[in-house]
């Protein structure tokens, strides 16, 4: 039986990925002042049992008001490097998995309510809110208050605080990082022409809305290990009309190509409360192909990607060259597992729970530490 696509190693700069299957980046708004806690242990050291190719740490903020919310995991201090210290001291102790991470600035979206207590935008009087900054003054929705424009300083501390984090990053000894540029937070405000309307170098044309997100890439990855990737995500369109769309997004890829960007992640949305999304299983696969189609760049598919089959044909097809998964791995941290068992591949599982091998599955795990490598 040929080897599943799905399950055929990648190696992408000194990153060496057992399969395809990647954990995407997931907040979980359990953090103070910045610092991861237990939960992130708990939560991140459970993912890094299941056979997946790569953790990614949830979006992490360069600064305190780049934070989404006030539990916000953070990489601005030695406070905050040190609780991801911690955190991933004791995974490797477990999981040979490699890691990266997502380095971010909400922009406009940041100072909210956490998802479980409705996730409103907090006003900067409230203890848990603060005055929070964008390309331009305007608010993502009617109820929010409107960000200040970022001047030149403002880019420069923001610039300089995403390579700040990347060189402790790399000090963690964390395997890649990926600089979020979807999902409408800053980055994604400075390429769309919806929420960029500044008349400066930095807005207006293509050429000008890409211009700093470009020097954030440039300045990241002048700060990384050159042998560690850095990766971009981004929001592929903004599904609204006028927005930032797919020809958009592979101008941009291709210019983070020529800078040295290792690998695109192709998301959609958030930028526009009035986005109309088609939702449907893989939905931003198309998204992710006509990028890979117009780079030479490993791609990364996301999106309601459930099934086996379904993720196995995504890589087979060539659509992408990996699949990320959020809520799929939220519901069943062993879904590479249960994948590897379906395409009938070998996965990676840790000696203390080799007993749990189904009696028809063999041949299916790999023992952690044991492999060839
Ligand atoms: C709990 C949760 C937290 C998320 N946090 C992040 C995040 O930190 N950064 C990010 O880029 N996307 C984040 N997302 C979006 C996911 O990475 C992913 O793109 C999205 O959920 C679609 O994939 P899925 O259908 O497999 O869930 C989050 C999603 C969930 C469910």
């Amino acid at each position: 039986m040929s080897e599943p696509s799905l399950f055929a190693p990648l190696t992408v700069g000194s990153l060496r990925l057992r399969n395809r299957i990647v954990i995407a980046p997931m907040c979980q708004y359990s953090a103070t002042d910045g610092c991861m806690t237990d939960w992130h242990l708990i939560h991140l050291g459970n993912l890094a049992l299941s056979g997946a190719a790569l953790l990614t740490i949830e979006a992490t903020a360069v600064v305190p008001e780049g934070r989404i919310t006030y539990a916000d995991v953070g990489l601005w201090n030695d406070a905050t490097e040190a609780s991801i210290y911690r955190t991933l001291e004791s995974i490797r102790r477990w999981s040979d998995m490699p890691v990266a991470i997502q380095l971010a600035h909400a922009g406009r979206k940041a100072s909210t309510q956490v998802p479980w207590k409705g996730g409103a935008q907090l006003p900067s009087a409230n203890p848990g809110g603060w005055q929070t900054v964008a390309p331009s003054p305007l608010a993502f929705g009617p109820e929010d208050n409107p960000p200040i424009a970022l001047d030149a300083d403002g880019l420069a501390h923001v610039r300089d605080a995403f390579a700040a984090a990347a060189r402790r990053a790399a000090r963690l000894g964390i395997d890649a990082v990926q600089i979020h540029g979807a999902h409408g937070y800053l980055l994604h405000q400075f390429l769309s022409p919806l929420s960029n309307r500044r008349d400066d170098e930095y807005g207006g044309s293509l050429a000008n809305r890409m211009r700093f997100p470009l020097e954030v890439f440039d300045a990241v990855r002048a700060a990384f290990p050159p042998e560690r990737p850095v990766t971009m995500r981004i929001s592929g369109t903004d599904w609204v009309e006028g927005g930032w769309d797919v020809e958009q997004s592979i101008a941009f890829a291709q210019a983070l190509e020529t800078r040295g960007c290792s690998a695109m992640h192709v998301s959609s949305g958030g930028l526009d409360p009035r986005q109309d999304i088609p939702l449907a299983p893989g939905y931003q696969v198309p998204l992710a192909r006509a990028v890979r189609e117009a780079t030479a760049m490993p791609v990364v598919a996301v999106g309601l990607i459930t099934g086996f089959d379904q993720a196995e044909a995504i890589v087979a097809n060539g659509d992408a060259d990996m699949v990320a998964l959020a809520r799929t791995i939220l519901y069943d941290p062993r879904w590479p597992w249960h994948a590897a068992a379906h395409l009938g591949a070998t996965v990676r599982a840790p000696a203390q729970y080799l007993r749990s091998q189904p009696r028809q599955y063999r041949h299916l795990f790999e023992v952690e530490g044991s492999a060839e490598d």
